[in-house]
């Protein structure tokens, strides 16, 4: 029995992939390379001797879900393709539309065709919109999206409770990340944002390496610490690390599951820098600016119910995640460009 796994080149698919081959799963990965490159599956091969079933297509694409589905014996489905950046879906809304909800139900349709019925889903803590208060708990209100990617996000929550309700032999598992960053260990494989980053983490530690002048920190009149905005950042191998918990779990599960994942921790702007800069030993030059449109003051997880139902919590703590960011940066420079 296999895994499929959507999205499983990018950034958070990658690092889960690799994983679940340690754990000695078998794995399988639809991605269409739209946002990410085979080098990280080359790497992910690499670091852990051992090989990926890989179909270079696309989850809108029926035809390339029944062929993997007729071609594997696959017992679960981590489904992380998809699109992600907020402000190109302001301007493609169709896109992401397309890809993130009109793509998901066309991969659950094949699955109900194919019979294969646990369903892990890449959510956000975006759908929580503007916070009432911190940290997010599960139970909090969800709504309130400002822009189509995260709407996408909240849209397909909603259709898979629906689908959870009229399809009771399916188990599912909703998981919403806070802010993942870092890199695995070896340096191997990272985040590789291509182009201008909009995220903090990969835009720190570019501009540490030289390639970007100075970072803009949008906002310093936010009510938080010291007026940066403050957010919940997990090392990617913790939510590595989450997916197997989730995983394991599935086989015991019955209908719909939502857990965060985050580490239950803020940290503001300001405080990140400074913790890279130590981490690197490099200065970070930023400059402050208007606060960016969208953005909230502060969101943090309450991550106890991972905590109690799956036995997950966040291992890495911020001198992790800084050490490995930058071990990655300096090691790829041009990320996966040869
Ligand atoms: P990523 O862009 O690195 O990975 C997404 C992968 O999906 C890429 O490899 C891309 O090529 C592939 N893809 C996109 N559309 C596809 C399609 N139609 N068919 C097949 N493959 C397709 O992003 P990531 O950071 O690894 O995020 C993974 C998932 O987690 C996404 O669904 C994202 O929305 C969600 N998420 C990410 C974050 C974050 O900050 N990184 C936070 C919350 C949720
Ligand atoms: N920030 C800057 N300068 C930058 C980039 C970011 O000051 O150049 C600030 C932001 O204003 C925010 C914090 O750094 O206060 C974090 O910003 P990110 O863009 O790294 O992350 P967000 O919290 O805005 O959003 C991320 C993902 C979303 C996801 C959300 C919750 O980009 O897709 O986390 O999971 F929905």
């Amino acid at each position: 029995m296999a895994i499929l796994v959507t999205g499983g080149a990018g950034y958070i698919g990658s690092h889960t992939i690799l994983a679940l081959l340690e754990q000695h799963h078998d794995v399988v990965v639809l991605d269409n390379l739209v946002n990410a490159s085979d080098i990280a599956l080359q790497r992910v091969e690499k670091i852990t001797g051992r090989n990926i079933n890989f179909y270079h297509g696309d989850i809108n694409e029926r035809s390339d879900l029944q062929k993997l589905f007729s071609q594997n014996n696959i017992s679960a489905v981590i489904h992380f393709a998809g699109l992600k950046s907020v402000g190109e879906s302001v301007k493609k809304p169709i896109e992401y539309y397309k890809n993130n909800v009109s793509g998901t139900l066309v991969l659950l349709d094949e699955m109900r065709r194919a019979q294969v019925k646990k369903f892990i889903f890449s959510s956000s803590a975006t759908v929580y919109g503007t916070p009432e208060s911190v940290p997010l708990r599960e139970t909090s209100r969800i709504g309130g999206t400002t822009n189509p990617y995260g709407t996408s996000k909240l849209m397909v929550e909603q259709i898979l409770q629906d689908f959870a309700h009229a399809q009771p032999e399916f188990a599912i598992t909703i998981l919403r990340y806070f802010n993942p960053v870092g890199a695995h260990e070896s340096g191997l494989v990272g985040e590789d944002p291509g182009g201008i980053p909009n995220n903090l983490m990969p835009y720190i530690s570019q501009v540490a390496s030289g390639k970007l002048q100075q970072l803009a920190i949008f906002g310093d009149d936010y009510p938080t610490i010291d007026g940066t905005g403050v957010r919940d950042y997990i090392h990617v191998m913790d939510l590595a690390e989450g997916h197997l918990k989730a995983l394991e779990q599935i086989h015991k599960q019955q209908g719909i599951k939502t857990y965060n994942l985050g580490s239950g921790v803020g940290y503001s702007v300001l405080q990140m820098l400074k913790a890279f800069e130590k981490a690197s030993g490099r200065s970070v030059p930023y400059k402050i600016m208007p606060r960016r449109d969208g953005d909230i003051a502060e969101c943090w997880a309450d991550a106890q119910l991972a905590k109690e139902e799956l036995g997950w919590t966040a291992q890495r703590d911020l001198d992790d995640m800084m050490r490995d960011t930058w071990n990655w940066q300096k090691k790829n420079p041009a990320g996966f460009q040869p």
